[in-house]
């Protein structure tokens, strides 16, 4: 049900966090407004979640768009070109589409020409499972630089007649460039687990192959969250500090050495729990659920993002990441921010060629549509079925 990873070592490389970046849309929803549209109350939510406003997407944003804004700011801060990039991961439970996969788009986008690319679907605890299989790869030799992006839309698969789910979630992109380097530190140990015997208990039932979807299934609200509320809070209070154990044994680390907790963002009460059971302060428990809610697996990377950018992240920091989710599904991540901090924000110069340079990747993605369309009508002309030269 759970494995244990020691991030193993190829060459002395070790994967480190050389880049972040995160996105909300603009649009913010209070819990008042949501007091108008279903029946609860600012107060109700705020003492039961933590949660006071969330981002909303409004029209012509969708997960692709958050994350590219993400990655943009995260590559921007490790000063590296597209190109560079070997690996391209979206977690996402919001993709763009069943397929192409959010993560080709993206790479196309950015004119990451020589990158893989691929989503990864782990409910919340998906941006930790990325991470932890990107640092494996780069440890075990084979890449050098990857971008792990958490990207959700959740506000498009909420009901927003369901007060149970509805005041929860929000939307938002965060994402991360790995590095290789022989520093020590970087990415130490990772726990990922899943127990798919709680898949009824936070689940979409519709739209799959299970059940495609059809007048009926819109009509039943289908495709949108299901959630055993009680049942995913007792499960994420008891795993949560079981898998941060787990991880911080494995890399030889204790509570007393972490200096940072970036838990997913689910509920405050949660955190609360998490942090006595583990035996820390919460001020070493980061929480921003008052602003975003539940943000699934964008909420790890928004907070990481954050708590670089209030100073709460000094050199040689052991940060502990870890998340729950559907599936059912759990992950930690224990790190050693061992390298400089690089500085957050480039020259002007800088970030006018790479916005002409995403522009001139528009244009050329454009242009290779545009000429797949017309060799295959020049193919047409020039050819039979067969492939045979026409006479
Ligand atoms: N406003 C007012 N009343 C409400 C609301 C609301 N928004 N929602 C529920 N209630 C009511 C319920 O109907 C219930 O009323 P009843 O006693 O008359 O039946 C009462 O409040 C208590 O309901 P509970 O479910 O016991 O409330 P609880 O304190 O457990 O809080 C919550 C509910 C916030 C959902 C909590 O259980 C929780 O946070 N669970 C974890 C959720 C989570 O982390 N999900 C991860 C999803 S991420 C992903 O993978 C997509």
């Amino acid at each position: 049900m759970s494995r244990l990873a020691t991030q193993r070592v190829a060459n002395g490389r070790r994967a480190h966090i050389v880049g972040w970046g995160m996105a909300v849309p603009e649009r913010v929803l209070n819990n008042h407004d949501l007091s108008t549209m279903v029946d609860t109350s600012d107060e109700w939510i705020r003492q039961r979640t933590g949660i006071v406003e969330r981002h909303i997407v409004g029209d012509g944003e969708t997960t692709f768009s958050l994350a590219l804004r993400a990655a943009q700011s995260a590559l921007e801060v490790a000063n590296l070109d597209p190109a560079q990039l070997d690996l391209v991961v979206v977690a996402t439970v919001t993709p763009e589409y069943y397929f192409p996969a959010t993560a080709c788009l993206l790479q196309d986008a950015l004119g990451a020409e020589h990158a893989a690319a691929f989503d990864l679907s782990a409910g919340c605890s998906g941006f930790v499972y990325a991470l932890s299989v990107a640092a494996d790869l780069i440890a075990a030799g084979g890449y050098k630089h990857c971008l792990v992006v958490g990207a959700e839309t959740l506000s498009r698969i909420t009901d927003w007649t369901d007060r149970n789910t509805c005041v929860l979630f929000g939307d938002g992109a965060g994402a991360v460039i790995l590095e290789a380097n022989g520093a020590p530190g970087g990415i130490l140990s990772s726990v990922l687990g899943a127990d798919g015997s709680g898949k009824d208990l936070l689940i979409v039932p519709a739209g799959g192959s299970a059940q495609p979807a059809n007048a009926e299934t819109v009509q039943a609200r289908q495709h949108t969250v299901q959630m055993d509320g009680r049942q995913v809070f007792r499960f994420a209070t008891r795993i949560m500090p079981e898998a941060s154990r787990r991880v911080l044994s494995r890399a030889g680390l204790t509570v007393q050495d972490i200096s940072l907790v970036i838990p997913h963002q689910a509920n405050d009460r949660i955190l609360q729990a998490a942090a006595r059971s583990l035996g820390i302060e919460e001020e070493r428990m980061y929480s921003n659920l008052s602003r975003y809610g539940n943000t699934s697996s964008a909420s790890i990377p928004i907070a990481l993002c954050e708590a670089i950018e209030r100073g709460l992240v000094k050199r040689d920091a052991v940060l502990l990441l870890t998340g729950f989710g559907a599936g059912l599904t759990w992950a930690a991540t224990v790190l050693r921010w061992s390298l400089p901090l690089p500085v957050p924000v480039p020259p002007r110069r800088m970030t006018f060629w790479r916005n002409l340079r995403y522009r001139w990747v528009q244009l050329r993605s454009r242009w290779r549509q545009f000429w797949r369309q017309v060799d295959s009508r020049l193919f047409q002309i020039l050819y039979d079925r067969e492939g045979r030269r026409k006479r």
